[in-house]
């Protein structure tokens, strides 16, 4: 803690932009716990799948965001493209943000946090002293992640995997209830030319001035 607010550094932006390994760095060098809050959305989604439900229905997202456990976020079907929409969806819902706030806050408050998401700086911690917008060219976040999924074994079209990207953005950024921008003092961080190396050097010389300002 620092002047009463938490330690909390905001690293928010689109899918596939760098985010998650950027932040996983970030927590490891400066010794704070890490969150991927997008693991929380992708939760409820698979829980609302699970019950056969739409996860564009409110009254069932939320009682599942109402519900979630610790151990609903460790599960190992998070990923690919039908978690990818559900998480979205339900994401768009105010009343699921609404439920996963606190879970959220209180996580940071604890000891500082390095947290990933989309409105880490913008709704959650408005006030955090670090604050990171990391983002790429949708051409360079769909080659990322079609590379990562050829990687795990999983087919895929990289076509495919852009335009799913493309739908996925619009969503998250043109939601009403916290839609994905960058905080107004937040720090642009465009990874398109940047090799992970060059992308997490710079990332952490930025944090480590707003963190010695704050
Ligand atoms: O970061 P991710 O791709 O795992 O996020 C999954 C979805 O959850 C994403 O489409 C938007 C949503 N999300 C959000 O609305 N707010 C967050 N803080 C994190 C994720």
């Amino acid at each position: 803690m620092s002047g009463g607010r938490p330690r909390v550094v905001a690293v928010d932006g689109p899918a596939a932009a760098g985010k998650g390994t950027l932040a996983r760095r970030l927590a490891a060098e400066l010794g704070l716990p890490y969150l991927d809050t997008g693991l929380l959305y992708r939760a409820v989604g698979r829980r609302v799948l699970d019950r056969g439900a739409d996860p564009r229905d409110a009254a069932a997202a939320v009682a599942e965001a109402r519900t979630l456990t610790a151990a609903d976020l460790l599960r190992d079907d998070l990923r690919g493209p039908q978690a990818d929409m559900a998480a979205s969806a339900v994401a768009a819902i105010p009343e699921v943000r609404a439920a996963l706030l606190d879970w959220q806050r209180d996580f940071g408050r604890a000891h500082g946090a390095v947290m990933d998401g989309r409105d880490i700086g913008t709704v959650i911690f408005p006030d955090a002293p670090a604050k990171l917008f990391v983002t790429a060219s949708l051409e360079a976040r769909a080659r990322r992640r079609f590379a990562e999924l050829q990687a795990r074994g999983v087919a895929a079209d990289l076509a495919q995997v852009e335009s799913e990207m493309r739908a996925r953005d619009a969503q998250d950024a043109g939601r009403s209830a916290a839609p994905m921008k960058p905080a107004e003092d937040a720090v642009l961080l465009d990874t398109t030319e940047l090799g992970i190396e060059q992308a997490f050097a710079l990332a952490l010389t930025l944090v480590r001035e707003r963190l010695v300002q704050a």
